[in-house]
């Protein structure tokens, strides 16, 4: 068999995406192997699922350092003897500098709305019409897989996945059906990259 993706998930929650991921990569057949979890946030409880797992974690409070280029040079410096060939975020609140994405083969991310109507941390607050500055509830919400640029959410779609948005949905309903979704089509962009049916990274002109 081919030579396995390395794949790094960042994560600084919950981590049921990273929860997939590893699950995914458990199987043999699958592409790619998860080889490292990167955290901003200590006691996340995506670090449980990783060491559960038997997955190498890694620590990097952004709190300690003064800027996030250091936070991020730190974590490239620590991130190094891993050899990751593409970094998945899962739920990284963070926005990434130059600094990372330079430092790093290839990066995407998984969004809870189209990254075109709306950008930025409670996508599925947005499409059920929860925000003040969004009051219209959506039909549908479309998880986005997108590849990673200096802006939030602004990079390169690769892949969406509608999700229906009932009359009777409460927000957990919604999140509930989404996050199902989201945990199918992120493997599913991961593989693509690992049988190199995508590129690793935004096409830069
Ligand atoms: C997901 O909804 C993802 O789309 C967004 O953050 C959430 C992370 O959830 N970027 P989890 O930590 O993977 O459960």
């Amino acid at each position: 068999m081919a030579m396995r993706l390395r794949l790094g998930v960042f994560v600084s929650g919950g981590g049921t995406n990273l929860q997939s991921l590893i699950d995914n990569c458990r199987d043999p057949a699958f592409p790619a192997e998860l080889v490292v979890v990167v955290s901003n946030k200590t006691g996340a409880y995506g670090l449980s699922r990783a060491e559960q797992a038997g997955i190498p974690s890694l620590c990097v409070p952004h709190r300690d350092f003064a800027s996030r280029q250091e936070h991020e040079r730190e974590i490239l410096r620590q991130i190094q003897p891993f050899g990751v060939d593409l970094v998945a975020l899962a739920g990284y609140m963070r926005v990434v500098t130059p600094v990372l994405l330079q430092g790093l083969p290839g990066m995407v991310n998984i969004h809870p709305a189209d990254t075109r109507a709306y950008q930025g941390a409670h996508g599925y607050e947005f499409a059920m019409g929860l925000l003040p500055e969004f009051p219209q509830r959506l039909e549908q919400t479309h998880i986005t897989v997108h590849y990673v640029d200096a802006g939030v959410d602004t990079g390169e779609i690769i892949k969406q996945a509608p999700v229906p948005i009932l009359p009777e949905d409460s927000i957990d309903d919604l999140r509930a059906r989404g996050l199902a979704v989201e945990h199918r089509l992120y493997p599913e962009v991961i593989r693509m990259v690992a049988e190199r049916r995508l590129a690793l990274a935004e096409k830069v002109n």
